[in-house]
């Protein structure tokens, strides 16, 4: 049985994570928008990947017999900028949501929740990798300089993003 702290933190969490989906969509219709169609899909691909992550903490939820409360999901921005803009927008939306894991994992400890704990484990070692990919696209595209032959070849880059494995 999770406490009350807990499922309010973890219904937060799994409202932030589906925020996370729906604004790296709006970037990704923004890229396709702007051209920039290899970034399109490797947003795209963060969008699959947060749709996970909220299912994740869904599911855990129904496991722990939670009857879930879903919230209404802000709107995304439309237009983005840069982008550099676009990237460095996604890291620092990635930045608070670290944040907000360590948040909720200082709370888990503190109500003894080691379940919750492990769970919000994955997701703060998830969020090294994801920072650690969204910087390197941020040093490759500084790299470039706004030169164009320069941001279409990331942008190929970024095309050759595949579909994210399942998660469990
Ligand atoms: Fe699921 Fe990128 O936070």
């Amino acid at each position: 049985m999770l406490s009350k702290k807990i499922q309010k933190g973890l219904s937060a969490q799994l409202n932030h994570e589906f925020y996370s989906a729906y604004l790296y969509l709006a970037m990704s219709a923004y890229c396709n928008h702007s051209d920039f169609n290899g970034a399109a899909n490797w947003l795209k691909m963060q969008y699959e990947e947060e749709h996970m992550h909220a299912t994740k903490i869904y599911n855990y939820l129904v496991e722990q017999g939670v009857h879930i409360s879903l919230k209404e999901i802000a709107k995304p921005p439309k237009n983005f900028g840069t982008l550099l803009n676009v990237f460095q927008m996604s890291l620092e939306h990635e930045q608070m949501m670290t944040a907000r894991l360590n948040d909720l994992s200082d709370l888990a400890l503190k109500e003894k929740d080691h379940a919750t704990y492990n769970l919000l484990q994955w997701f703060v070692n998830e969020q090294v990798e994801e920072e650690s990919s969204v910087n390197e696209i941020i040093s490759k595209i500084k790299l470039v300089k706004g030169d164009g032959y320069g941001l279409l070849m990331i942008d190929n880059e970024l095309h050759q993003r595949a579909t994210p494995a399942p998660i469990n």
